[in-house]
């Protein structure tokens, strides 16, 4: 039987509770694509304005100019969309379940605390002088404060940049001086797996590099008392906000004014500030929160991201808050303190919906069906997936084992710069096939095109393009317009190119292939390759590297790496561990070599460009396929690198 036999229809009792069903689906979509302004006038005034929008969209993908507008002449809140409007109905209902690091700590926050805490920070933010368009950088742990503070950012207007507390001071530095932030909200130290990592000291080390003068003041939560350094500008969290009155008014925000910054990798140059904006962003992200979850009041979600990716951002924070929803936010890692937490947290809280990627799945999977045996996770309805291509082996575990054969699992596609799901089933509507992420949500216009741009029609494969704009698409790379425009709209003139290949079945289906540029996905983590080459050739050791990405049974992808040394540096292990410490300081522990291996030379055509897919091909040990040699300037270097080829 062919994987794309396999499908799961959807039951009965789902599509009956659902939101929407098979021809609700059909009728939505087909008018979400055939007359956009209607749908999207109606689904907007499922938000709280402050001034009902009149204008509804006004987009342009190009090639002459690429200019993205949603709801522009609306005014809004998103602090109050997700907490004030709420207070009435909900507000001694819980907003955010946390759950510590350390399986006896855990804390429930109504609405009504979570308003009074959001506006009480707000106060304080403005105390310190932050206002409309002003940055600030967090660098949190996976404490409630992490939501607290974008929420007190948005309250008043002020642009989250939110830094993943996994990245290193230099990276942080980089992030800190491209949006140049006045402000930094960090911790102590966090806690995850029962290590601490020093959160403050990598905020004073990061705060000594050039170009983060920017910074007047960092903030600091308390969450493990651990020691910190401590300077002028540095402000304990608790001596600024316990004091501040909860009474803050929300900022009436233009839809468009920006919301929030979150970098992430391309396959050149230094991260990206994604742009996202207020209206159109949070419509977006509540919206396929509700659908592509069925959430429904009283349901308890979990969706096990860090708020420094953006399936945090929309899927923890945003999307959920805007619904009313009850939100688990999780301090810590699912193997600890044993492989067993994860179906733990979901029996302690009673969760019903869960949202987390195919590395978490495959790493319990490594461990047989036993390691569900200290839950029982009855409470589970549905279950969700996000971040890189799910095995359909994975699926069925996820499916069979985590869900007990009862979920409907949502594979959903969808990237930092689309702001929300994009290509995903729907519970009521879709039926299921594993390792598929389905069909396209509400106003997404998928396409698969060659390398020329020829759009393709029917069963096939290509280039994933979006043909016209959502609400939930970034607006912009932060202070450079150019290489937004250059980035994701020129290489296929008036199409949103989303650097993902991707299959399309005799149903429609799409099937997502992975990335077709130099991006790599480690654990549903993004990292540019040339990131970590700069990195390395950093070192004195180096004249030259090469990092391609190669199949990884957990993390999906692993990072493989050609290393050339200088002349008269000898080649040792003692060598190897050094560099994978230096590109651990330097970028973070997410960015750690899986292999290296020493490279004489490096496959080059004779132009001097570096031959990824021979690289790419050795590292798969697939050498048997290495297609046309012809073009290189020395073949010798191939046989070099096979016969070399490090073990694994
Ligand atoms: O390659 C796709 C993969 O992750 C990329 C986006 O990464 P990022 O911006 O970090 O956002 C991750 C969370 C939304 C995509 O270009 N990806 C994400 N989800 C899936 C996926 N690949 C296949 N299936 C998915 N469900």
């Amino acid at each position: 039987m062919s994987e794309d036999a396999k499908v799961h229809p959807v039951k009965p009792d789902v599509a009956a509770r659902a939101w929407v069903d098979r021809e609700r689906y059909q009728a939505m979509y087909q008018q979400s694509v055939e007359a956009p302004e209607d749908f999207w006038a109606e689904q907007a005034q499922s938000l709280d304005w402050f001034k009902a929008p009149s204008v509804i969209r006004s987009t342009d993908f190009g090639p002459e100019n690429v200019d993205v507008r949603w709801f522009e002449d609306g005014q809004l809140n998103v602090a109050h969309n997700c907490l004030d409007r709420h207070l009435e109905e909900r507000g001694d209902q819980v907003a955010i379940i946390w759950e510590g690091d350390d399986p006896s700590e855990s804390q429930s926050i109504t609405y009504r605390e979570l308003h009074a805490r959001v506006s009480q920070f707000a106060n304080g933010l403005k105390e310190l002088g932050v206002g409309r368009g002003d940055v600030v950088t967090l660098y949190m742990p996976m404490i409630p404060e992490a939501a607290m503070a974008m929420l007190a950012c948005t309250r008043i207007g002020a642009v989250h940049s939110v830094v993943f507390g996994g990245f290193s001071p230099d990276a942080l530095a980089g992030r800190i001086a491209d949006s140049s932030s006045r402000i930094v909200i960090t911790a102590d130290e966090s806690l995850r797996g029962g290590k601490r990592v020093p959160l403050k000291e990598n905020v004073d080390d990061a705060l000594e590099r050039d170009g983060t003068d920017c910074v007047d003041h960092v903030l600091v939560v308390r969450r493990t008392g651990g020691d910190v350094h401590w300077g002028s500008r540095d402000l304990w969290f608790h001596e600024l906000v316990d004091r501040q009155s909860s009474d803050c008014p929300a900022e009436a925000m233009g839809a468009e004014d920006p919301l929030f910054i979150l970098y992430t990798s391309g396959s050149t140059g230094t991260p990206k500030g994604l742009k996202h904006t207020t209206g159109g962003y949070l419509l977006y992200a509540a919206m396929t929160h509700r659908y592509v979850f069925d959430y429904h009041d009283g349901d308890i979600y979990w969706c096990t991201a860090d708020v420094g990716w953006v399936t945090g951002h929309s899927y923890i924070v945003y999307g959920p808050l805007a619904n009313g929803a009850t939100t688990l936010m999780f301090e810590g890692v699912p193997s600890y303190p044993t492989h067993g937490r994860m179906g733990e947290i979901v029996d302690k809280h009673q969760v019903n919906i869960l949202y987390t990627a195919p590395t978490a799945v495959r790493a319990l999977m490594a461990h047989g069906d036993g390691v569900m045996d200290s839950s029982s996770r009855d409470s589970l309805r549905l279950l969700g997936s996000v971040g890189e291509p799910i095995n359909p082996e994975a699926w069925e575990w996820f499916h069979r084992v985590i869900g007990k054969g009862n979920c409907p699992l949502v594979d959903t596609w969808w990237q930092t710069e689309t702001g929300g799901i994009m290509i995903a089933p729907l519970p009521g509507a879709t039926d299921l096939k594993p390792g598929s992420a389905t069909l396209p949500f509400f106003g997404v216009q998928p396409a698969l095109v060659d390398n020329e741009g020829n759009i393709l029609e029917g069963a096939t494969e290509g280039n994933l393009v979006i043909l016209d704009s959502w609400p939930g698409q970034a607006r912009s790379i932060w202070g450079n317009h150019e290489r937004y425009v250059q980035t994701y709209f020129s290489t296929y003139a008036g199409m949103y190119f989303t650097g993902d290949g991707c299959r399309r079945d005799e149903d429609g289906y799409y099937w997502i292939t992975g990335r077709v540029d130099d991006v790599l996905n480690v654990s549903g983590h993004r990292m540019g390759t040339a990131e970590i080459e700069s990195s390395l050739v950093a070192h004195e050791a180096v004249a030259e590297a090469a990092v391609v990405g190669y199949p990884h049974d957990i993390k999906g992808q692993g990072i493989y790496i050609y290393v050339t040394l200088n002349d008269g540096i000898e080649p040792s292990d003692e060598l190897k561990k050094t560099l994978t410490q230096w590109v651990r300081k330097d970028i973070g522990p997410i960015a750690s070599p899986d292999v290296i291996q020493w490279a004489p030379g490096l496959p080059k055509t004779r132009s001097g460009k570096i031959m990824r897919r021979i690289l790419r091909k050795i590292a798969a040990n697939e050498t048997d396929g290495l297609g046309d040699t012809s073009t290189l300037a020395d073949p010798t270097v191939v046989d070099d690198l096979i016969e070399h080829r490090a073990n694994r």
